[in-house]
């Protein structure tokens, strides 16, 4: 049997050290996987054909399968398990579009190990020269645009809607003709907590309906490569199995008061399926949980949840308030992602899935409000009570996704836990806010 904690251990060496040879040559983890297995020795090494020379330059000996391809990667893990080998590492490192890093994906899924493994020896893909993140300036964009940023990604068009208003056909189309974008990350929307969307349903459907429309066609128009596009949890039925899993999308009508976004939003992909089905467009689309992290939007008007719980809880620890009223009665759960996750999973869906399927992007777990506040309030000091306003819209009872398709098909699994990513996010509000709170 392969050795799994041999595995373990190597992977865990190489997300906590890469040598420090290999950051000063600028490889990253890709040298650093190198590096690391080169101080090993291990016996055997199944790597895919990318890496095949830069491994025999390096004199590291021990490659015996080269994987091309799915079944090949298959046939090299099942090699592997088979062989009794004691010191096995399978590895694939970044490099191509091909499915090479789809193979690493499927040989670790067949190993039993998890496939996030393989993002600690190869970076996430490589990405075209040529980039445009519509919504680029937002919470998500922004997260999606500093880690380009640090990947080296050299052009990145980042339209602002003062200049590129997305609902106009015709500004999406000078500007595409213009930047002429190889790969699209479509983020742009009108987005909001359930007061925003309940005030204004009529706006969140029509602008996001309109940017998509602009979009998607303008982009099939410039010959765009690939887009990349954003859903949203709230896509899904009000009521459906959890997790939800991406075959029950259409299995009923979302929560009221998210459905003009939701279903607007789940358009796309209807759109999505159409284009390629007609014009052949790789337009793919992953459907992401709710969203927190530094930058998130705290203004209460339009806040999530998490932001508001932070500025409310926040706020009231520094003015010394002995009650603080929260919206619902703190039953529904939700699954949180940290930013930075999702804007990995956006990059690992443009290097990693061509397909129509959606895919959600989560971390599988669900959590009361309740226990949600209890946390924040915790972290922040605060002393006071939490009354909850049972008046107010609780909206979906519960939201958690599932995430095998990412987990299998892109390789994605969240990093960040829910303790540390508050820990950051309230960090971020208090040092915006100043250090009184
Ligand atoms: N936040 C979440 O919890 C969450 C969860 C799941 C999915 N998502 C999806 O992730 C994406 C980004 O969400 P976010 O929270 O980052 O949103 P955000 O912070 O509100 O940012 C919205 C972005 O869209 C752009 N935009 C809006 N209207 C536009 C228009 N008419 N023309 C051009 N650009 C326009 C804005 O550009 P300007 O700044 O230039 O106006 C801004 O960059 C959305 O598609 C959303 O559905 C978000």
């Amino acid at each position: 049997m392969h050795d799994r904690r041999f595995l373990a251990d190597l992977g865990s060496r190489q997300v906590s050290q890469p040598p420090p040879r290999a950051r000063r040559r600028g490889g990253g983890l890709r040298v650093g996987g190198v590096a690391v297995l080169a101080e090993l020795g291990p016996e055997q090494i199944a790597i895919s054909p990318s890496v095949t020379r830069f491994f025999t330059a390096s004199k590291i000996g021990g490659i015996t399968s080269c994987l091309s391809s799915r079944s090949a990667a298959r046939t090299a893990a099942s090699e592997c398990s088979t062989m009794a080998l004691s010191r096995t590492a399978l590895i694939s490192f970044g490099g191509h579009t091909d499915e090479t890093p789809v193979s690493s994906c499927a040989a670790l899924t067949f190993l039993g190990l998890p496939p996030s493994w393989i993002d600690m020896t190869e970076p996430d893909g490589v990405l075209p020269a040529r980039v445009m993140v519509t919504g680029g300036s937002g919470f998500l964009g922004g997260a999606l645009v500093a880690r380009l940023g640090r990947r080296g990604t050299r052009h990145v068009c980042v339209p602002r809607s003062a200049e590129h208003d997305l609902r106009d056909p015709a500004a999406t189309r000078a500007l595409f003709e213009r930047e002429r974008p190889e790969l699209v990350f479509h983020l742009a929307a009108r987005v909001g907590g359930i007061g925003a969307n309940a005030r204004s349903p009529g706006t969140f459907f029509h602008d996001n309906m309109v940017i998509g429309l602009n979009v998607l066609e303008q982009a099939r128009r410039a010959g765009t490569h690939k887009v990349v596009i954003a859903g949203t949890v709230c896509a899904y039925p009000k009521h459906t199995p959890v997790p939800f899993r991406e075959d029950d999308l259409w299995n009923g009508y979302p929560e009221e008061t998210n459905a003009p976004y939701g279903i607007a939003k789940k358009a796309l992909l209807v759109m999505a399926q159409a284009y390629r089905q007609e014009f052949g467009s790789n337009f793919v689309m992953v459907f992401p949980a709710n969203l927190y992290g530094p930058g998130d939007n705290f203004d209460l008007e339009t806040s999530h949840v998490i932001p508001a719980l932070i500025r409310k809880l926040v706020d009231a620890t520094a003015r010394g308030e002995r009650e603080v009223v929260l919206w619902g009665d703190g039953t529904p759960t939700r699954e949180f992602l940290h930013v930075d996750d999702a804007a990995r999973g956006l990059i690992l869906a443009a290097t990693r899935y061509d397909g129509a399927a959606p895919v959600n992007l989560g971390v599988g777990q669900e959590i009361a409000i309740r226990e949600l506040a209890g946390k924040i309030a915790a972290a922040v000091r605060y002393q006071g009570v939490i009354r909850w306003d049972a008046g107010r819209p609780n909206g979906q009872p519960r939201r958690c996704l599932d995430v095998t398709r990412a987990r299998i098909d892109l390789g994605f699994e969240a990093s960040t836990s829910l303790d540390v990513g508050l820990a950051q996010t309230i960090q971020w509000y208090r040092d915006r806010v100043g250090g009184t709170r």
